[in-house]
């Protein structure tokens, strides 16, 4: 007789609407009765509350999908809590979200060899002021010629905080004396000056999840329910491949399970400008066609990891990359070698395997409700809480056939 376990998958949010709706639904309808290794796994899922806790007290997921920890800093510490004291799995990694800004990104990726734009950063213009500040300025900081610095990257260029997110505080600059007035402008921010990749003839954003990758490309210029384009077969496939790998390098470094690459082709050549991502866009008002591959690519890796109790790392663990760094001469085979440690860490062929076995009916399951009318309501609740009363029908069908789209592409 084989005895039933229920692992619970727990989803930490704040303004996230529609995808925890499809995610719980599905989930629902999916029904598991998984068996494994002599038990019979079934799935549970709830939404965290935000409550006093005792540091002792256990925890009953299993798994948490986390939106919360990059600003919600009591859901943070309760989630250290919990990977430290109850052994939680969380997608992503409270202290590497914490400690690694966009600028820790950039060099670590850069030192592995990845191509990032040249990139300064500049103290800040303003300061609050403290007890030790001015003699700590007066004894070291040295006055520098800004204009100096734009000619040596060059311009356009872009500026924004070291720690950035969400197109806060960026701006694009094309000349000394807009550099001068955006700086002026930057007040206590901390701010990178970046190369601009300009004239490009191709933007993309990898996402992935797990060891499960989507690439799309992507308008900047677009309106917001236009920029994830629809477009299909812009890559070559080894430029896709070579993608995949660089977004699951950056993953598997950084500890994130979920997390969104911005990359740009010039001229032949990538660059990447983003990668520090804890928390990627998961609107389907932004997503939309692309919507059902991040809600059912949360599901697998949710469920698998919840199913096989996969070890959460809490530590990061960067030597193996350096030393492939050191083994390898060149690019090709350097970030073959990173992507292996990435499949070794996201257990890739265990849960292809996996899949196969256990969610061979996701997809169906999926594509069923999608086109249900819970699935028109999840989508309405979200461009409601965005649109203008006069716009939220148009845009609730727009979305809502374009995710139809997604299973008949
Ligand atoms: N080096 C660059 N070259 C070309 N375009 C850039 C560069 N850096 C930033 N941009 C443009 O500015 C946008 C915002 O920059 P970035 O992604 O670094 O900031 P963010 O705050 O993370 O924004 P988001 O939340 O949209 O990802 C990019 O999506 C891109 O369109
Ligand atoms: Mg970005």
């Amino acid at each position: 007789m084989t005895n039933s376990v229920t692992r619970c998958i727990g989803l930490s949010l704040g303004a996230d609407l529609c995808w925890p709706i499809c995610y719980e639904e599905i989930l629902k309808r999916l029904d598991l009765q998984i068996p494994l290794n002599g038990q019979t796994v079934s799935f549970a899922t709830e939404r965290v509350t935000i409550e006093p806790f005792s540091l002792t007290q256990p925890c009953r997921y299993d798994v948490v999908v986390d939106r919360l920890t990059h600003w919600y800093h009591t859901s943070r510490e309760w989630i250290k809590k919990a990977i430290v004291m109850d052994d939680l799995y969380v997608f992503n990694n409270p202290w590497s979200i914490q400690s690694n800004e966009k600028h820790t990104t950039y060099c670590a990726m850069a030192k592995l060899g990845l191509p990032i734009p040249e990139t300064w950063l500049i103290p800040p213009k303003d300061y609050e002021p403290t007890n030790d500040l001015q003699v700590t300025l007066e004894r070291y900081a040295r006055l520098f010629d800004l204009g100096e610095i734009g000619r040596k990257i060059g311009y356009p260029m872009y500026m924004k905080p070291y720690d950035g997110g969400a197109w806060r505080g960026v701006s694009r600059i094309d000349d000394e004396q807009t550099l001068r007035s955006a700086y002026d402008q930057s007040g206590k921010n901390i701010m990178h000056l970046q190369k601009g990749v300009d004239n490009f003839d191709l933007f993309v954003r990898c996402l992935g999840l797990g060891p499960q990758f989507h690439i799309i490309k992507y308008d900047p210029a677009a309106p917001l329910h236009d920029r994830y384009t629809m477009a299909r077969d812009f890559l070559s496939p080894d430029e896709a491949q070579a993608l995949r790998d660089m977004t699951l390098t950056i993953n598997s470094f950084f500890g994130w399970d979920f997390n969104s690459c911005e990359a740009i082709r010039k001229d032949g050549q990538w660059y990447l400008i983003d990668f520090a991502n804890a928390c990627p866009d998961s609107q389907v008002t932004s997503l939309h066609f692309h919507f059902p591959w991040l809600v059912m690519a949360n599901l697998r890796w949710s469920i698998y990891v919840a199913a096989t109790k996969k070890k959460f790392r809490k530590t990061l663990d960067w030597e193996p990359y350096y030393d492939v760094l050191a083994r390898e001469s060149t690019f090709d085979k350097r970030l073959q070698g990173y992507a292996a440690i990435g499949h070794q860490r996201m257990e890739t062929e265990a849960f292809q395997d996996f899949c196969q076995r256990h969610l061979g009916h996701l997809d169906q399951i999926a594509r069923e409700f999608f086109a249900s009318e819970d699935a028109y309501r999840a989508i309405r609740l979200k461009v409601e809480a965005l649109y203008p009363p006069h716009e939220i029908d148009a845009f609730t069908q727009l979305f809502f056939e374009r995710v139809q789209q997604w299973f008949s592409a």
